[in-house]
């Protein structure tokens, strides 16, 4: 039997066919753009993802025994506002999770629902990465596109849209809407009610291994997977990611550098950070929460400055048949921890965890006629783990962070990135057998939903193994202290800043 799992993430869609044993029998990924059209503001193109869906299912179910396909689970990027109108036409692009335009609608929201109502229903402060924040944008700047909206999706659940035909999601990734109810794990009248959004415009709520459809007849002839094959409710793509890593249950948590970068811990018991600095939300494992910080750009740091400053590495790598990032991991590790006094702020989308400011931006401090392009790329890396370490040190102070910690995501598969995180964290890391987290989270909960395992932690315990433990080492311990707090120290100072140079924008 095979399970498929789909991980729509931001710089493309990952879709991987496994055995019932969680081993990678064929995987095919589609890469799409995605469009900033002002500062701060991104956006991508549902159609891009669909099609990327299609494609990817056609490559990995070429020349397999297509009976034996039992599920499929969708991991998708959060937040993201899809609307289409009353004949399923997508009416405007979708605003993506990292897209800031929404600080003025950030604090209408706080002023409709209450700020203590807002916190006790939704367990978090007004997002502007989150999905109410975009409706509400919309509502006021493009009334006209409002007008005509009859549904709203979620990014991975205009997928199951299209191939199934059913408007539904699930309660990880519907949580970060923020117009759940957190504890309850239902979309709150009251919210709906005081920010004047129809619940009919809302999909229905489904836990993460739920069936909530089959392949459509239409879905079956373009990607070749048979009619009335069940797709599961899936997950939030970090939701998603922590069944891929087997963190569902107490006392587990992993990290990860994807586009985005996250620290997550499962826990049993609702846990809420009353500053909002972390999102407590639903998670995939039934009547279970999670609690993660949030560091806006990681992967997109590194990847901005790969295609901005490293057109060398890029010609290099293909002429080797590697990596750009291989090149530029080697070239990072010709600069000493600390890039010799060169501190690196990521905070090119903004930052969420722990300063929830929609104006900050990146920075390059300390920059000296001695660096080096090696010490600006390390900077870049350094900095990223450095927000990292500032979401465990608010897990830590929830009481909710372990004693090591998974990692997973396409950073993840740097040995200087996965070193840098147990150094800077002074925490072991584990990397598992399985490099597909949130795409094989997906595929056990649909695992889940047709019985093939009995529950989530069954199908962890049947398909993830840890393959190595790397240890934090001393050495360098001072100089990425020293560093860090320099990096801490820095927001503080600037946050006026920031506050003037969003004023002077249009
Ligand atoms: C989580 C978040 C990101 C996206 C993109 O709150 O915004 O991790 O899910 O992957």
């Amino acid at each position: 039997m095979y399970l498929i799992g789909i991980d729509l993430g931001t710089s493309g869609t990952k879709t991987v066919l496994f055995d019932t044993e969680g081993n990678v029998v064929n995987t095919a990924t589609c890469e799409y753009p995605m469009q900033q059209p002002q500062n701060g503001w991104a956006e991508q193109d549902p159609a891009d993802w669909y099609h990327a869906a299609v494609q990817t299912l056609r490559t990995v179910t070429d020349g397999i025994d297509k009976s034996q396909i039992a599920g499929i689970g969708i991991a998708g990027q959060m937040h993201g506002l899809v609307m289409l109108d009353a004949d399923n036409e997508v009416i405007r692009p979708a605003i993506l999770w990292c897209d800031n335009r929404t600080a003025a609608e950030c604090e209408e929201i706080t002023r409709l629902v209450g700020k203590d109502d807002l916190m006790r229903i939704t367990a978090s402060p007004a997002v502007a990465s989150f999905t109410a924040a975009k409706i509400l944008w919309v509502k006021k700047h493009e009334p006209e596109n409002f007008a005509k909206c009859r549904h709203i999706l979620l990014p991975k659940d205009y997928v199951r849209f299209m191939l199934t035909g059913v408007y539904a999601t699930d309660v990880s990734d519907a949580s970060g809407m923020q117009l759940m109810d957190i504890q309850n794990r239902c979309w709150s009248d009251l919210v709906l009610q005081r920010l004047g959004i129809e619940r009919e415009l809302l999909p229905d709520l489904y836990e993460s291994p739920d069936v909530t459809g089959y392949i459509t007849q239409e879905a079956a002839a373009l990607t070749g997977i048979p009619e009335r094959v069940p797709v599961v409710a899936g997950a939030g793509d970090n939701a998603a990611a922590a069944v891929g890593t087997g963190v569902v249950c107490d006392g587990k948590a992993f990290a990860t550098i994807g586009t985005s970068g996250v620290v997550y811990a499962h826990t049993d018991r609702m846990t809420v950070d009353e500053a909002g600095r972390v999102h407590t939300f639903c998670c995939a494992v039934p009547g279970a929460w999670h609690v993660m910080g949030v560091t806006q750009a990681a992967g997109l740091s590194l990847r901005w400055f790969r295609d901005q400053f490293c057109q060398i590495e890029s010609a290099c790598a293909d002429t080797m048949q590697t990596d750009a990032y291989v090149l530029m991991d080697q070239e990072a590790e010709q600069s000493p921890a600390g890039c010799n006094h060169l501190v690196f702020l990521p905070y090119l989308m903004a930052e969420r965890t722990p300063h929830l400011d929609p104006d900050c931006r990146g920075v390059f401090f300390g920059l000296s006629a001695m660096h080096t392009k090696a010490d600006l790329i390390r900077a870049v890396m350094e900095g990223v783990i450095y927000s990292l370490r500032d979401c465990c040190e608010v897990l830590k102070e929830l009481g909710v962070l372990p004693d090591d910690m998974a990692a997973c995501g396409g950073g993840a598969v740097s040995q200087l990135w996965r070193t840098m995180m147990a150094d800077i964290f002074q925490m072991p890391v584990k990397t598992l057998c399985s490099k597909e987290g949130p795409a094989l989270g997906a595929a056990i909960l649909a695992g889940v939903g047709v019985g093939i395992y009995q529950n989530v932690q069954d199908g962890c315990d049947r398909t993830i193994h840890t393959k190595a433990v790397i240890l934090p080492h001393t050495d360098d311990q001072q100089a990425y202290d020293a560093a860090y707090q320099v990096y801490r120290a820095l927001y503080p100072s600037l946050k006026d800043v920031y506050k003037m140079a969003a004023a002077s924008m249009p």
